[in-house]
């Protein structure tokens, strides 16, 4: 279970976190809605200790991220799998080299031949022929290069997903493509995930719950029939945008 308790973050004036609070139950996926610049890439980055809180605290299977020491911070580390936004592969390593890093995060214990049979197998769900573990990030599409980051984050069989804007910028049936795909692990394998997301649509499909991060709070959060029904205007506007709904908000 992950659970974000009153988390606060401010840059300098710009309050980005004000007491944010939810959880995310074992097995569920959490879309994580808002306007472009609130926070949502800040509170993802929390989860996994890369941005320290002013307030409150992130705890990951009971343990305290804010209170974690280095090992801690490791083993949850380990158990999270993230998806950064725009895929961040690192271009001079090779597919199979960018997946063995998901392994694990002191570098992939695993024999040679098992190490390149778990890249296959990684490559195997993500629809992608094996063959790609010796191209380069650069000679792949945008939609292969998602693939290849949600196999990185799954790699070591994380129990944890997090999805940071995984169909922005595929055009939709690439984007259709990593939303089943993202259904499928959750299924399949079972893991936990937040998902952030301006693509409604496909969010739908997947979550099972939503939460909107509007002006550093949590605006809403519950399930998705509840959020489409929502009539608090920004909701509304939010939902579905219209001269008439944001004049309303
Ligand atoms: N390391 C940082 N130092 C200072 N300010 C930061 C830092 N990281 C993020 N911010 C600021 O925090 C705010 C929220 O940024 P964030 O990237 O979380 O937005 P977002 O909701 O993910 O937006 P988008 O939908 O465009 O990805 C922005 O005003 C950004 O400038
Ligand atoms: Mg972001």
């Amino acid at each position: 279970m992950i659970e974000i308790n009153g988390l606060s973050k401010s840059f300098g004036d710009n309050v980005v976190l004000d007491d944010v609070s939810f959880t995310v139950r074992e097995g569920g996926t959490l879309a994580l809605f808002g306007p472009s610049g609130t926070g949502k890439s800040v509170l993802l980055k929390h989860i996994i200790g890369l941005i320290e809180p002013d307030e409150g605290d992130v705890v990951v299977d009971g343990v305290s991220i804010t209170n974690a020491n280095r090992r801690q911070l490791n083993q949850v580390r380990q158990r999270v799998g993230y998806v950064f936004q725009g895929s961040a592969l690192f271009d001079s390593l090779s597919v199979g080299e960018n997946i063995q890093l998901g392994m694990d995060v002191d570098g992939c214990r695993l024999k040679k031949k098992e190490c390149e049979e778990r890249v296959a197998e990684c490559l195997k769900l993500v629809n992608l022929h094996e063959s790609v573990a010796g191209l380069y990030p650069i000679e792949l599409s945008g939609g292969m290069q998602k693939r290849v980051a949600i196999a990185r984050a799954f790699a070591g069989h994380q129990n944890y997903l997090l999805y940071d804007e995984p169909t922005t910028g595929l055009d939709p049936e690439n984007a259709f493509i990593i939303t089943n795909l993202i259904e499928h692990l959750s299924e399949e394998l079972g893991v936990t995930s937040i998902m952030v997301t301006h693509d409604l649509d496909n969010a739908f499909l997947v979550a099972d719950r939503i939460a909107l991060l509007y002006e550093g709070k949590i605006r809403f959060k519950g399930p998705v029939e509840e959020f489409r029904e929502s009539e608090d205007p920004i909701v509304r506007r939010f939902v579905s945008p219209s001269v008439e709904t944001i004049h309303a908000a």
